[in-house]
């Protein structure tokens, strides 16, 4: 059991291989409050000093002329509102008189082996073996409300998740205003946060900054997650680096609205809130009912960023992501988008499908365009019916014909949008989400459906799956091209609008568990604009998502670098693409678009029938190598050998078997530089006490994978290093592979 009551005390422990994090119980009133969390410690005498009743005048109990001086510096587990804490508050309730003011107290426990799913929400999940969970119940007595604080402990992993259940007790109606998460108050060790901001076709780049008194917050009130600010944050000590230092990891297992927020106060401490943005948000609960936010995860690492992000990448490879692909290697796919945009037809698919075959690639897939009246991207969301004019003899035809040449089928639908120009829309205006008498905002010429409503994804689904079900189509793009504005709903209340959009996100991810319930094979790829919907929440459904809609091999490393900070390389979504690179203009060599891609689900993206003899060589090759490599990159560690944020020179990952025995090494030298020895590449993630056989890998190469007859030890090329030549020109790559010897 990873959980522990301590009665006697009135501690909970929750422990993790390396971590351990302690909530305590204040004696008389009750309150709970945060002890620890950090290094994994054993012993528990003293810990209660840590939420410092005992510093006069601070116990209500023995001096309660001066309550609010308690509040506002107890470490809270689940901050209050409104009643003299006035730090940042975790929930806020409007009572029927309009008060506002929550306060919260211990009531009862739970500790059960294993784990509940969160209903409608995406969560992660283990068995008896591997989770333990614990229930905090507390009361608001004034309101009537039962607060739940949900706590799941991982046995393999160093991560702790968190969510909250709100259930109205009362006879009334109440109003949450705000319901986050979670809460973590720490002392303030100067932290630096580290965060992933970014753009559409720049997402995820890293950003580090030091933390001062007052609030940093990274956020998303666009319904979406965004291209603009990852659902993270991670504090870490001064001097941080990949692998020394304290890292303290928060992500938010959710798609839209959120709030991360860092708050250093006047008393020197640090409180962590986690959870959806409480503007525009107010859930309307009558007597009865309850409310379940979605889930956080906390990851502590006691050696730096590189063991934070492998704990994050194993949880959400073992207890997030529930796709059948999980561990399979993925199709190698071409896509026709830059190949064609909507300039196509079957005819040109079926050229690209069988120079694809040729080459070795496994799946075509056909992008944006194929359905209603849609030649360019002004029209017919929402009308998922097959365009008979580009394809001739309808999907199955086509679909039949990329499968005789051995190839899979994939397809592309945006299900939760909707054109002013479509038949959807001349039937059903007011299905699009839109205020009454308010011109709507328009973006990429297109409106959201209100999938709140279930007739709405009724239809929605009806239409796509009926699609689905014509041909032998084995995988789905989910895509998704604009935010959400002009948020009113035709089917809520005046005193509901603002749940909208917590129900549009529900009815969102109900979509997706209907459409993997009706095909449960289904290899389901999630996109948004590119790398807009890149979060946990999404990887739930989907195995894999696109990363960025900027398929460039240089912007791409740092793209995938921010990225690969949270998320395991088998769910990236990364193509070679031509060149020059349609959105920055920049030529690179074909071997290094390969080498970049492989990191991830690897596929084209491009119109292979006019690349060159030679190019075309290059796939066959790169086909080669991902098969050798891909379950090595897929279920391996990730180490950062050097960062190109950092250095603005050159890029360097490593990616290790779990038993250490083969390591496959990524070099990039984006800038070639003058007179300049070769580099020393400090690997690490290799076992000091094996050798290793050294490999070179290249797809310009005919023999692809070249013994070097080199053998190091893994002590010589963790901590001496091995020498990496200088290349001739910009952009060039190398793949390094070792072997145990
Ligand atoms: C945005 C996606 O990111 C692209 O890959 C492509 O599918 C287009 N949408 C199609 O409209």
């Amino acid at each position: 059991m990873s959980i522990t009551f301590y009665e006697k005390e009135r501690l909970f422990k929750l422990d993790t291989p390396n971590s351990s994090y302690v909530i305590g119980i204040v004696d008389k009133e009750g309150f709970v409050g945060h002890a620890y969390y950090g290094k994994k410690i054993n012993g528990i005498a003293g810990i209660k000093d840590q939420l410092r009743v005992h510093e006069a005048p601070f116990t209500p109990e023995v001096n309660n002329r001066d309550r609010l001086s308690f509040y506002d510096c107890f470490p809270m587990e689940y901050s209050f509102h409104g009643v003299g804490d006035f730090r940042e508050s975790s929930i806020r309730v409007k009572a029927p008189n309009g008060a506002v003011g929550v306060k919260l107290t211990y009531v009862s426990h739970e500790i059960t082996r294993g784990k509940e799913k969160l209903q409608g929400l995406p969560a992660t999940f283990g068995n008896e073996e591997e989770v333990d969970s614990l229930k905090i119940y507390c009361q608001d007595s004034v309101l009537g409300m039962m607060v739940c604080l949900k706590y799941s402990v991982f046995a393999d992993v160093d991560a702790i998740t968190r969510s909250v259940e709100i259930v109205n007790q009362s006879v009334e109606t109440l109003y949450l205003e705000k319901a986050f998460s979670g809460c973590l108050d720490m002392d303030n060790r100067e932290y630096e946060a580290i965060t992933l901001h970014g753009t559409w076709a720049r997402e995820r780049h890293m950003e580090r900054k030091p933390v001062g008194h007052g609030k940093f917050s990274v956020s998303s009130n666009r319904g979406e997650t965004g291209h603009q600010e990852q659902p993270f944050m991670a504090l870490v000590t001064k001097g941080t680096d990949d692998t020394k230092g304290e890292a303290y990891g928060f992500h938010f297992i959710y798609s839209g609205n959120f709030l991360v927020q860092a708050e250093v106060n006047q008393f020197n401490s640090v409180r962590m809130v986690v959870g959806i943005h409480p503007e525009d948000f107010c859930f309307r609960l009558k007597s009865g009912e309850s409310f379940q936010t979605p889930e956080m995860v906390l990851v502590y690492s006691a050696e730096g960023l590189g063991q934070m992000t492998r704990s994050f990448h194993d949880l959400y490879r073992k207890h997030l992501i529930r796709s059948p692909y999980l561990h399979k290697k993925r199709p190698i796919l071409i896509n026709n988008w830059e190949a064609t945009y909507f300039d196509f037809n079957t005819e040109k698919i079926i050229d690209i499908a069988k120079e694809a075959a040729k080459l070795g690639v496994e799946m075509l897939v056909l992008d944006d365009g194929w359905f209603g009246n849609r030649f360019d991207d002004n029209r017919s969301l929402g009308d998922w019916q097959v365009n008979t004019e580009k394809m001739k003899g309808g999907m199955s035809y086509l679909v039949n014909e990329v499968n005789k040449l051995g190839l899979k089928f994939g397809l592309w639908f945006e299900p939760e949008m909707i054109s002013p120009e479509s038949e959807l829309y001349k039937k059903h205006p007011d299905w699009a989400i839109g205020i009454p008498g308010r011109e709507n905002g328009l973006a990429r010429n297109q409106f959201v459906l209100d999938v709140s409503r279930k007739e709405v994804r009724d239809e929605i689904l009806r239409m796509v799956f009926e699609v689905l079900h014509s041909a032998n189509i084995e995988y789905v793009k989910w895509d998704m091209n604009r935010p959400l504005s002009d948020l009113y709903s035709a089917s809520l209340n005046a005193d509901c609008q603002g749940e909208l959009y917590h129900r549009y996100v529900l009815g969102m991810y109900e979509m997706q568990e209907r459409l993997l319930a009706e095909f449960p094979n289904l290899l389901l790829e999630n996109c948004s604009g590119g790398g807009a919907r890149f979060d946990p929440g999404m990887l739930y459904y989907s195995p894999q998502i696109w990363c960025s809609d900027d398929t460039d091999a240089i912007e791409r490393l740092m793209i995938q670098e921010g990225t690969a900070m949270l998320y395991p390389l088998c769910a990236m979504g990364a193509h070679v693409s031509v060149c020059p690179n349609h959105t920055v203009g920049r030529s690179t060599p074909f071997s290094t678009r390969g080498n970049v891609a492989l990191t991830g689900t690897f596929g084209y993206e491009l119109d292979i029938t006019k690349l060159s003899d030679e190019e075309k060589t290059m796939v066959t090759r790169q086909v080669q190598i991902y098969h050798k490599f891909n379950d090595l990159i897929r279920e391996g560690d990730y180490y950062r050998v050097a960062s190109y944020y950092e250095n603005r020179i050159y890029d360097c990952y490593l990616v290790s078997s779990k038993d250490k025995k083969q390591a496959l090494l990524f070099y990039t030298q984006v800038m070639n530089e003058p007179n300049v020895h070769s580099k020393i590449l400090k690997l690490r993630g290799l076992d000091p006490d094996k050798d290793y056989a050294l490999y070179a890998v290249d797809s310009e190469k005919e023999e692809t994978v070249i013994n070097t007859g080199k053998v190091y030890s893994g002590d010589v090329l963790m901590n001496a290093g091995i020498s990496m030549e200088r290349l001739w020109g910009d952009f060039k790559s190398k793949l390094l592979y070792f072997e145990e010897h």
